[in-house]
């Protein structure tokens, strides 16, 4: 059994702890808070599928499996860190003022439009898509690369868009138009963004 000291903690959300493993600082494990066993089911099973198919991993953190620990059972992932060994923080963070968008202003239009390349060339599917949900790495003052660290995989009864690149990425264009225009909604005030999502389209 591995055992987590909660001062390892570096993310929370609404169902999920995330922290530092503690024998390896490039992963981290998330244990279930209120406990959502279907969605944690939904994820893995969709991250197995994509393993099988030999996606690309360059904006997903890769997935090692279910770990005990002193919390509960944990699932391992890759840690994503910055180019100074901090651990990346969300897109939302990036977002929250016009400071922060403007400083990164060119590594942002650039990993917005590579993450929407990534979505549609591995036809990876998500669920709604969420500032919170996403990674920015620092990999230099300019540049930096997103990653979806949750809400990934398909709800549909029966999944077509996993096996069909043409349905599914009309589904990841869908899903790609709300995520932008919530973020219009979400920052009105920010200007450095309306221009970023200007220069994406
Ligand atoms: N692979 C990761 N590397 C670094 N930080 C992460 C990673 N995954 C999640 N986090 C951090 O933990 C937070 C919660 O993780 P998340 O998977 O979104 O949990 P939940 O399912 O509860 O929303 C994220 O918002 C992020 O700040
Ligand atoms: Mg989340």
């Amino acid at each position: 059994m591995i055992e987590i000291n909660s001062s390892a903690l570096i993310g929370k959300g609404l169902h999920r702890e995330c922290y530092v493993h503690p024998q390896d600082k490039n992963l981290c494990i998330k244990v279930a808070v209120n406990e959502n066993i279907k969605e944690t089911q939904r994820e893995q099973k969709y991250y197995r599928f994509l393993k099988r198919k030999n996606i690309c991993w360059d904006m997903l953190p890769k997935f090692y499996g279910n770990i005990d620990t002193n919390m509960g059972s944990g699932a391992v992932f890759d840690m994503i860190r910055n180019h100074d060994a901090s651990v990346s923080k969300t897109l939302e963070h990036y977002l929250d003022s016009n400071e922060n968008t403007e400083s990164h202003y060119a590594g942002l239009v650039q990993s917005l439009a590579l993450l929407k390349a990534y979505l549609l060339t591995e036809n990876i599917i998500t669920m709604t898509i969420k500032p919170k949900n996403i990674l920015y790495q620092e990999l230099d003052a300019e540049n930096g690369r997103l990653f979806i660290v949750d809400n990934i995989g398909n709800s549909d009864l029966l999944p077509i868009c996993n096996y069909s690149k043409r349905l599914g990425n009309k589904k990841i264009l869908r899903k790609w138009q709300r995520f932008e225009s919530s973020l219009l909604k979400t920052y009105p005030d920010n200007k450095a963004l309306v221009r970023i999502l200007a220069n994406l389209n």
